[in-house]
């Protein structure tokens, strides 16, 4: 099969998974109805009565924003369009995270890059403060021409990330393992900023401050997840009334397993499990 054709077929299989990621709320709700402005104020503008933001980057500052609750599972998702041109050093961000000591985080993160060298999409989870566990992947799209949903499925038994309905990586809850589990409730937060010093070729790429002001543009602001207090995660969000912790979310139906498989087979650059001379002895979570 040909790049196009197994696009194509995986594009209908994703679509035949009916319900699968419906999103209960109704329609395209605005910006104010779930997020706030964290930082930058006067690097945000709104668009399409804010059911659109842009964010800006330049030497001054960057900007991001965060939802008002915590959630502590749900489906979380944003239809995002990168910033074009030279964008080595930029980092965008959309992630759950919650600002404590011992920290839990679900990380979607795009790490520009030099024009014509791709863009990777970095993925990553702390549990416990525990992270170390990079995922990254090359798209089969140009993430800066247009707008994708990216998502995460987040109930007791699994976290699965999603680009478009394609899954591109699962976190089981491997408890058992004695592997850390997200259990603490997450803000929804997303941010563009400078990572020059990490994020292209191991920070030896900066920022070229000539390029900016980058600019990000997320639309998407709806949120299905089960509101909690950040300290005492309720115990009501793994309760089957909320459709992400049913059963038919606790595992990937067969035609996504394969669209799983097939997608980080063709286009996973980088996975923390295969990595040996990071880890010599695979995490647990790793195996099996
Ligand atoms: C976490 O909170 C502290 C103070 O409450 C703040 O200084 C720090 O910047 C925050 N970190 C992140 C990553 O938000
Ligand atoms: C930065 O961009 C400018 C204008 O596009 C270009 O002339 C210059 O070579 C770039 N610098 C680096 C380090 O890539």
């Amino acid at each position: 099969m040909d790049f196009r054709s197994w696009l194509i077929m995986t594009v209908i299989l994703a679509l035949f998974q009916t319900n699968f990621l419906r999103s209960d709320a109704a329609g395209n709700v605005n910006f104010d109805a779930n997020y706030h402005v964290t930082w930058g104020n006067d690097h945000v503008l709104f668009l399409d009565q804010r059911r659109e933001v842009q964010l800006s980057m330049d030497q001054a500052s960057g900007a991001g924003f965060a939802s008002n609750a915590f959630y502590a599972s749900g489906f979380f998702q944003m239809r995002i369009k990168i910033p074009n041109k030279d964008t080595a050093g930029v980092v965008t961000a959309f992630y759950l995270f919650l600002n404590t000591t011992v920290h839990d985080e679900l990380d979607f993160e795009f790490l520009g890059n030099r024009p014509g060298k791709p863009v990777a999409l970095q993925t990553n989870v702390f549990t416990n403060h525990v992270g170390g566990r990079e995922q990254k992947f090359n798209l089969w799209f140009d993430p800066s021409a247009d707008f994708h949903y990216y998502k995460i499925v987040w109930n007791h038994h699994q976290i699965v990330f999603f680009i478009d309905d394609i899954p591109i990586r699962i976190f089981k809850n491997n408890g058992h393992k004695g592997v850390g589990y997200p259990n603490k409730a997450m803000q929804v937060i997303v941010s563009l900023w400078d990572g020059s010093s990490w994020a292209t070729d191991g920070g030896r790429e900066k920022v070229n401050w000539s390029s900016a002001p980058f600019q990000a543009h997320f639309q998407d602001f709806n949120i299905d997840g089960c509101v909690s207090t950040p300290d005492s995660p309720n115990k009501e969000c793994y309760s089957q009334k909320h459709w992400w912790n049913t059963e038919q979310h606790w595992l990937l139906n067969p035609q996504q397993q394969k669209a799983y498989y097939d997608t980080r087979k063709k286009f996973m650059t980088y996975d923390y499990c295969a990595d040996r001379n990071r880890y010599p002895h695979p995490p647990p979570e790793c195996i099996g």
